[in-house]
């Protein structure tokens, strides 16, 4: 049984086996007192072994992050901080760690744990992160499967650049020592996958339409790569990204989904994962006590979750935003690193005194300049914006981008070219233009952005388990 449930079990003898890590172990030769976690809960489960019980060679090798199972009987505890105990019987150590085992049961820094990512699993913050991942994880898809949509699963080796920004990793299954040339000697990378081009997906997008102009609502959930060389605490070079894409809604109907599909796996997490947000709140609020008082939250992690739960997105358009900044005390001061003007593309800066500054709360700003948004974006009558909309968040900035597409053929077309793309290679996404087009819209939620937001950490690097970015790789 999973220690999760054990620690629910009411305490009758019954024998039980506890199968997990060390985290501590304290006392003397009368007693030891073993703390053991199998990662499915925050909580440790005490064992108690009573002198004489095991022997000292076996109890020698039980230190922090050896692994152990102890068999015994569920008592009810005196004093371990949970309702029940194991009173050791048998202990069996199945692997064995020295001093030299990393996680020791001391603060550790971020810095220190990123570098020892194969082991910072076992710690309380790590365990505690990737519960709640998973509990989000599971909240999208049982967010979509209740509201109707179909999961599609969309390529992740592809030929054509979604977002149109170049920023592509290449997909190769030439000889290296050997690769095929172009007639100036260089490497022709026009070959590179059986005779094509090919990249690993930015996004699902373009596929993802393909698929909600049939079956009317559909949702991608997959990893997504960027060949982005920012270092930054919210660029990851892969990343996994929810694409959710409707026939017959429009831009108003996309951002009412994206409100209530983040409030809903928020939601979930406060509901679900109690345990583990609390443990990092508290983890926080040590933090903060570090910081001068002018720089500590109004909030409390948890508070800052049902703040954004119970209350409305802002939503306004780009220009209003603009006319917002304009008029702001940091511009007027020229204390924006970016001078603010119609047209810029909004900086982290910009975005983070909208949504932490002035409307303390998470903001939709639609209908963007048409230059700096993508091809496929529906263009506003005045010929100037489009129909998009990013989500923007306290602590994180853009956490969603979408927009109402352009469902019109020839603007389709016209535009393609004009951003040079050259239409062959998106013929089959022109083509759903021509036959049955439909009014749809759709946005892309960064996963690791939102997991951010729930714990409370500060580095995307801390939210992935695995993460890839330009300096990480090695496994
Ligand atoms: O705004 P983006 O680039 O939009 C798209 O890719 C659209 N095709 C989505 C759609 O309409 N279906 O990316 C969407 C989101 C961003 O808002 C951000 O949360 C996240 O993906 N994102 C990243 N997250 C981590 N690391 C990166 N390098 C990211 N780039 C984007
Ligand atoms: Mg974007």
């Amino acid at each position: 049984m999973q220690i999760k449930e054990l620690l629910k079990q009411t305490p009758n003898e019954q024998e039980v086996t506890v199968k997990g890590w060390v985290r501590t172990k304290r006392g003397q030769a009368a007693v030891t007192f073993i703390a053991i976690n199998d990662g499915s809960t925050i909580n440790n489960i005490q064992a108690v072994v009573e002198g004489g019980i095991v022997d000292e060679e076996t109890l020698k090798l039980v230190s922090t992050g050896a692994c152990v199972a102890v068999t015994g009987k569920l008592i009810a505890s005196m004093g371990s901080g949970q309702a029940v105990e194991v009173k050791a019987e048998k202990v069996v150590v199945y692997g064995t760690a020295d001093e030299t085992f990393p996680m020791q049961p001391k603060k550790h820094s971020m810095e220190f744990l990123r570098e020892k990512a194969h082991l910072r699993f076992r710690t309380n913050t790590f365990g505690a992160v990737f519960r709640i991942r998973h509990a989000l994880a599971y909240a999208v898809h049982k967010f979509y499967n209740d509201n109707g949509f179909f999961y599609l699963h969309t390529p992740i080796i592809t030929a054509s650049d979604a977002e149109g920004a170049g920023e592509m990793f290449h997909v190769t299954n030439f000889d290296l020592a050997n690769p095929p040339k172009a007639e100036d000697g260089s490497i022709d990378y026009s070959e590179d996958f059986f005779g094509r081009q090919t990249s690993l997906t930015v996004s699902g997008q373009l596929e993802g339409e393909l698929g909600a102009l049939a079956l009317s609502k559909i949702y991608t959930f997959g990893p997504t790569f960027r060949a982005e060389n920012s270092n930054t605490t919210r660029h990851l070079a892969e990343f996994w990204m929810i694409e959710p894409e409707v026939a017959f809604y429009e831009l108003e109907d996309n951002m009412a989904l994206a409100e209530d599909f983040v409030q809903y796996v928020i939601r979930y997490a406060l509901e679900n994962c109690a345990e583990d947000l609390a443990f990092l709140e508290k983890r926080l609020l040590e933090e903060e006590k570090n910081k001068p008082q002018n720089e500590r939250s109004e909030l409390s992690l948890i508070e800052k979750l049902k703040f954004v739960v119970e209350n409305k997105f802002e939503r306004l358009t780009y220009t209003e935003a603009i006319e917002i900044l304009l008029r702001s005390k940091p511009h007027k001061e020229k204390k924006f690193q970016y001078p603010v003007e119609w047209g810029i593309d909004l900086q982290s800066e910009h975005e983070r005194y909208l949504v932490e500054k002035h409307f303390k709360k998470p903001v939709i700003l639609t209908n963007y300049p048409k230059e700096i948004k993508a091809f496929y974006m529906k263009q506003d009558e005045d010929g100037k914006t489009v129909r998009a909309m990013d989500v923007l968040f306290p602590g994180i900035g853009e956490i969603i981008g979408g927009s109402q597409r352009e469902d019109d053929y020839e603007k389709l077309l016209t535009r393609t070219k004009e951003v040079g793309i050259d239409p062959e290679n998106i013929w089959w996404y022109l083509e759903t233009r021509k036959f049955g087009s439909a009014p749809h819209s759709g946005f892309g939620l960064g996963f690791e952005r939102l997991v951010l937001f729930v714990t409370g950490m500060t580095n995307i690097r801390d939210v992935i388990p695995f993460p890839r970015t330009p300096k990480n790789a090695e496994f």
